[in-house]
């Protein structure tokens, strides 16, 4: 399978990435975005107790991240409209039974969902927890 295809692959697709916040996760974010525009959402699985701490961890340790500088100066004024349009933070526990997101959420995505990359691991002594 060449690079071309691989691309292809993620074009209008819904894709479920866990552990975001980490190093790899970050990195696969950014290279979705930045070679694949048209990819249609990324959930974001963040650990948080709320919508808003998920939204505000994605800005911060994310998408506010110098590793988006690329995309921030390609896309200009239109990178956050283009981050808002492609990026659904789910605030959730990959421990906990169906991830810690309701029903609700998890009727939802799992209609729209194509693929599904977990990348969340604990890489440290000192777990955070909610
Ligand atoms: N880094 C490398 O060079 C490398 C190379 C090969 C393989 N790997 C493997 O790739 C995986 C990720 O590595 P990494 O370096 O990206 O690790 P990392 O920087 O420590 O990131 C781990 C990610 O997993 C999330 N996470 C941990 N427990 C979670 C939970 N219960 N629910 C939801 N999210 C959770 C963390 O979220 P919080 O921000 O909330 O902690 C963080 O986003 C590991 O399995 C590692 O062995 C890494």
């Amino acid at each position: 399978m060449d690079a071309a295809s691989v691309i292809g692959c993620f074009r209008d697709r819904s894709i479920v990435i866990t552990g975001s916040t980490g190093f790899l996760g970050k990195l696969l974010v950014e290279k979705i975005l930045r070679v694949q525009p048209d990819v249609r959402k990324l959930y974001l699985l963040v650990r948080a107790p709320d919508a808003a701490s998920a939204q505000h961890r994605v800005l911060t340790e994310v998408v506010g991240t110098e590793l988006f500088d690329v995309l921030r100066s390609k896309h200009g004024a239109d990178f956050n409209s283009l981050m808002k349009d492609k990026i659904f933070p789910l605030a959730g526990d990959m421990v906990c039974e169906n991830c810690a997101l309701p029903s609700s959420t998890i009727e939802q995505i799992s209609k729209e969902i194509d693929v599904i990359v977990s990348v969340a691991a604990t890489t440290s002594f000192y777990e955070r927890c909610l």
